[in-house]
């Protein structure tokens, strides 16, 4: 059970954190990702969640919360066919354009568990790559501290202040806008704009799309994958915040 006023206080919370819309009539999806949440942390009930939410402005739990109501779903490669044309067409185009610094910044946004970016350093996941780039801890595989070492994670709301981001050569940020309203879709689609290389690329989602929202963005169809670019004398804006 989840008391109206419980429910617009997790509704408010999730929306100024992480920018996700919670629509009125999903308190079943509130209750069932919260309930674990209530138990392990040791609570009697949903209402004491929100009590001791509203107690502290901002504590480990508000985090817990957010996380617990975002969809984290992933997989390797997902999709496959950007992967392809990363293969065949942005990373040979990039590889070239950056030949003298030798160096790729490329940003996985709104990653998950990690999947996507480690999807990006090598093809596919079938049992020879495992074997390859994976070595077995007690029952479990752990990916090689070499391709580890090509990866930082760093906690970050789009909707909160970017910090140390470098300009980056390539953004994906797939399945991550479907949960903003559209004037937040602008504003981080403006602030990704900010930090990409102009000759850089943006990857979406594949129900998702820049058209009509900022169209700064001009799109190129690689096979069946679209990618986005910056066009040519787009604005180019200033800060971050
Ligand atoms: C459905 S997963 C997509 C994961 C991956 N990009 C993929 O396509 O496989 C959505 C991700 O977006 C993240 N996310 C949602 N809202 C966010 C926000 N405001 N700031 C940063 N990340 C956010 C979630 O934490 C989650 O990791």
């Amino acid at each position: 059970m989840l008391a109206e006023q419980d429910f617009r206080y997790i509704q408010d919370l999730v929306r100024e954190r992480a920018a996700i819309v919670l629509e009125s009539g999903k308190e079943y999806l509130a209750v069932t990702r919260l309930d674990p949440l209530v138990r392990r942390a040791g609570l009697g009930s949903l209402a004491e969640l929100v009590a001791a939410l509203r107690e502290e402005q901002t504590s480990t739990l508000h985090e817990e919360v957010v996380d617990a109501l975002t969809t984290n779903e992933t997989t390797w490669f997902r999709d496959v066919a950007p992967f392809e044309s990363l293969r065949t067409h942005v990373l040979p185009d990039l590889i070239q354009r950056k030949r003298l610094s030798r160096t790729l910044f490329i940003w996985s946004a709104g990653c998950s568990s990690g999947q996507e970016p480690y999807s990006l350093v090598n093809r596919g996941l079938p049992a020879h790559l495992l074997i390859k780039y994976f070595h077995r801890l007690g029952v479990r595989w752990e990916l090689d501290a070499r391709i580890r070492s090509m990866v930082r994670f760093q906690r970050q709301s789009l909707v909160g202040p970017w910090t140390n981001l470098p300009v980056m050569d390539l953004v994906l940020m797939r399945n991550v806008m479907i949960y903003f309203d559209t004037p937040t879709k602008r504003q981080v689609l403006g602030r990704v704009r900010d930090v990409l290389a102009p000759h850089g690329y943006l990857l979406l989602g594949s129900a998702e799309t820049t058209l009509h929202i900022d169209d700064a963005f001009q799109r190129l169809a690689v096979g069946p994958t679209g990618w986005y670019r910056r066009k040519q004398g787009s604005p180019v804006r200033t800060g971050q915040g």
